[in-house]
């Protein structure tokens, strides 16, 4: 077999997702024939975890704007060519953590992803059809080409995400309380991802991702809920708005920012009390009008890899 080099780029603050990807990347790691070269991205000023309320919301405007921040310089020769690349990223409000989408936009992406096959990895609560649109366009810009994509999302449902995914991010505590469910992926989803890199393994050896074609079809490697795409489209055209306005209003750290970021918490409260319900009302009321095209929506959103997962289908 031709020897192999897979670049592996991830960022994550609890570290469910470096966690994640390494039982993706772990049958590469254990092949001599391939060299796996990782690259942990810093952010220059990082990011705190746990959160306080304030520094969370602060960073939506900029994240759903994909504004580039300053990273550590990367410790890879800037001329180094991969067979593979794996982004892995979680979703900062619906769209690619500023880490991940800075770096598509360093000079570096520029020159490793051209016309190179790259695979997604995404470990996140629910919602990652947008962030997903973000990260196409960013990979495109760069001239790679997706061929795989991997979503994992947190164990609970979307109810008691709502609680758990906040309470976790804003205290670090991921652990069961009351009648809710721990926080986070199961560990078995995280486990079984050794499956999607056993796929890239043999797909290497018998140079498939020359192709730029999906490698891991088959394998269950996303899963779209139908319920979530007019929640993702109406949650996202409302952070436009108030991103372009805060955006505006002042720099990250300025004071006014700060002031307006309270008005929009108590405008998030409002929406959830009001809005929210009314949604969900609407969406079990035009559910049986809207089947087909959410049908349609979600085989869309679930490419390039698809939701089959043939071996579940034999047993
Ligand atoms: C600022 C922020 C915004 C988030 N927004 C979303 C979101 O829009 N959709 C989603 O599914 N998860 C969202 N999450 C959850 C993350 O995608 C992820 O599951 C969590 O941060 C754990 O990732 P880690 O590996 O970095 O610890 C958000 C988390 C943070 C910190």
């Amino acid at each position: 077999m031709p020897h192999k080099k897979v670049l592996v780029v991830h960022y994550s603050q609890s570290g469910q997702l470096d966690e994640a990807i390494k039982y993706c990347i772990k049958p590469l790691l254990s092949d001599k024939n391939i060299s796996v070269v990782d690259l942990n991205l810093k952010p220059v000023e990082p990011f705190p975890f746990p959160w306080n309320i304030l520094d969370f919301l602060n960073v939506f405007p900029e994240s759903v704007y994909c504004d580039k921040i300053p990273l550590e310089s990367f410790n890879i020769n800037k001329n180094e060519e991969f067979d593979l690349i794996i982004l892995a990223y979680q979703v900062w409000f619906l769209s690619p953590s500023l880490p991940m989408s800075s770096f598509l936009q360093s000079t570096e992406a520029k020159v490793w992803l051209n016309n190179k096959p790259i695979v997604t990895f995404i470990a996140c609560r629910n919602m990652w059809l947008t962030a997903q649109e973000k990260m196409k366009r960013l990979i495109s810009q760069n001239g790679g080409v997706l061929c795989d994509n991997i979503a994992l999302t947190d164990a609970g449902n979307a109810l008691e995400t709502f609680i758990t995914t906040p309470r976790w991010m804003l205290t670090g505590k991921k652990d069961k309380f009351w009648f809710f469910s721990s926080a986070g992926i199961k560990k078995s989803d995280m486990q079984n991802c050794v499956r999607f890199g056993q796929a890239i393994k043999s797909a290497l050896k018998n140079n498939l991702e020359k192709s730029k074609k999906p490698l891991l079809r088959g394998l269950g490697a996303v899963n779209v809920n139908e319920k979530f795409i007019m929640s993702e489209k109406i949650g996202h055209r409302s952070f436009l708005i108030w991103g372009k306005f805060l955006r505006k209003i002042g720099k990250v750290k300025s004071r006014a920012r700060r002031v307006f970021l309270c008005i929009y918490l108590l405008f998030l409260i409002l929406m959830i009390i009001t809005v929210v319900p009314l949604t969900l009302f609407l969406r079990v009321l035009l559910y049986p009008l809207m089947i087909k095209s959410l049908r349609k929506q979600k085989t869309y959103y679930e490419e390039p890899s698809g939701s089959k997962n043939f071996k579940e289908n034999n047993e």
